[in-house]
């Protein structure tokens, strides 16, 4: 892929944005408007000192500002009442109480009981999470200077963000609360301040008491962009959730056991002022070879319970999925048992008949392609060189 490819990716959706916004399609021009926008970025974080980078920022404030347009514009037509209504304004139902759907608690007896040890080396990743979250809990008292409350966890898809941040809630025996983003998003226009507000105080009540917590937002790119959407709960909400990340930092909670972990596999679509309250910005790296190697051993071991295996040669593997996330990797060796129980039925033969082979992996490998964009290892690695925590750790 050449220089110029996120930025032609980025004029081509810009095109299509133009094309839907003059057509009065605000709902796709508002999608374009945000693929073009995360072209952009990630070029700029690339390159940001190419010849028309002056000329990509500009444009990246532009289809921002159009975008908050945009969403203004919807935001007002959903709260016009729908011809037929009744006209009465009635307020939204849920703008009184705080949504249900909006968090899940998991005490740690609601969850798998995963811990770092179930996870195939993330070894920088431990020792930062280490470092972060479970030598804080384990004696706050040894931490006179307080410590920070806000994680970022970063990197590409399906490189174990979401894994390690359960596990590390095992690691804790933390209450999880997880946030999802779908359903902030969804209820923006209602009652984000409140909710977020909510959010946190029943985070706090568990902490004070001294129970450890994590408030986990996946995805949380989704809330927190850069384009400052100006419509008015929205902001509210973020501005809410600035105000209580800084709460955490103050003197009268230093001490208490919780943390806000956000995942992320878009860091460069962040605000900046999330950026700053998520003091520690880990990055979770894809596998390297060797890793890899590790990660088929480790699946193809549980298939071992049920299979004859014949000596496999893992570092053909490895040297084979170049590319090829964690999740990939779990992908891959599901297939093969797939494929080899489809043949056991087919052919009616005992599973201590057909052994596995690697020849049975290369098969499924030559069908699946890599998911790690190797141009886009690049953006992560240029982004955790400006803004990770442990950049030169890893
Ligand atoms: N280090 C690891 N050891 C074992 N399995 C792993 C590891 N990392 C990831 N996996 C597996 O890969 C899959 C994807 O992991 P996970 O969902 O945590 O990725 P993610 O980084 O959160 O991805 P996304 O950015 O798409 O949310 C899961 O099935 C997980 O069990
Ligand atoms: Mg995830």
């Amino acid at each position: 892929m050449s220089m110029y490819h996120l930025a032609d990716k980025g004029v081509e959706y810009a095109q299509k944005a133009i094309s839907a916004d003059k057509a009065g399609d605000y709902e796709t021009a508002i999608k374009y408007y945000k693929i073009a926008i995360d072209f952009f970025s990630k070029y700029l974080v690339l390159y940001p000192d190419a010849p028309l980078a002056d000329f990509y920022k500009e444009l990246v404030v532009k289809y921002k500002q159009r975008v908050s347009y945009l969403e203004k514009i919807l935001a007002d037509r959903a709260r016009e009442p729908a011809v037929g209504d009744n006209g009465s304004g009635a307020p939204q139902s849920n703008t009184s109480q705080v949504d249900p759907g909006l968090f899940e608690i998991l005490t740690p007896d609601q969850r798998p009981r995963k811990t770092f040890n179930d996870l195939v080396d993330l070894e920088g990743v431990k020792r930062a999470l280490k470092r972060s979250v479970i030598y804080p809990v384990r004696d706050p008292s040894l931490y006179p200077l307080g410590w920070p409350k806000g994680i970022l966890l970063f990197g590409p898809p399906g490189c174990g963000k979401t894994e390690i941040t359960l596990a590390l809630a095992n690691e804790v025996n933390a209450i999880l609360i997880n946030v999802s983003p779908a359903n902030i998003v969804s209820k923006w226009l209602g009652d984000t301040e409140k909710n977020v507000k909510a959010l946190f105080k029943i985070a706090r009540e568990y902490a004070l008491k001294g129970t450890p917590v994590i408030i986990f937002i996946d995805e949380v790119d989704a809330l927190f962009q850069q384009y400052s959407v100006e419509v008015g709960g929205e902001k509210r909400g973020r501005n809410q959730f600035l105000i209580e990340m800084d709460g955490l930092a103050s003197k009268e909670h230093a001490k208490i056991p919780l943390f806000v972990i956000g995942a992320t596999n878009k860091p460069w679509n962040l605000d900046i002022g999330f950026i700053r309250r998520f003091e520690r910005r880990i990055y979770v790296p894809p596998p390297t070879r060797e890793v890899r190697k590790q990660l088929f051993e480790y699946y193809t071991k549980k298939l071992a319970e049920r299979f004859i295996l014949e000596s496999i040669d893992y570092d053909k593997l490895a040297e084979l999925t170049e590319g090829y996330s964690s999740s990939d990797i779990v992908s891959i060796v599901k297939e093969v048992q797939n494929n080899i129980v489809e043949e056991i039925n087919e052919k009616g033969l005992k599973p201590s008949d057909r052994k596995i082979r690697t020849e049975d992996f290369i098969e499924v490998i030559k069908t699946h392609k890599p998911s790690i964009d190797s141009k886009l290892l690049e953006v992560y690695k240029e982004w955790n060189k400006q803004y990770g925590t442990y950049s030169e750790e890893q």
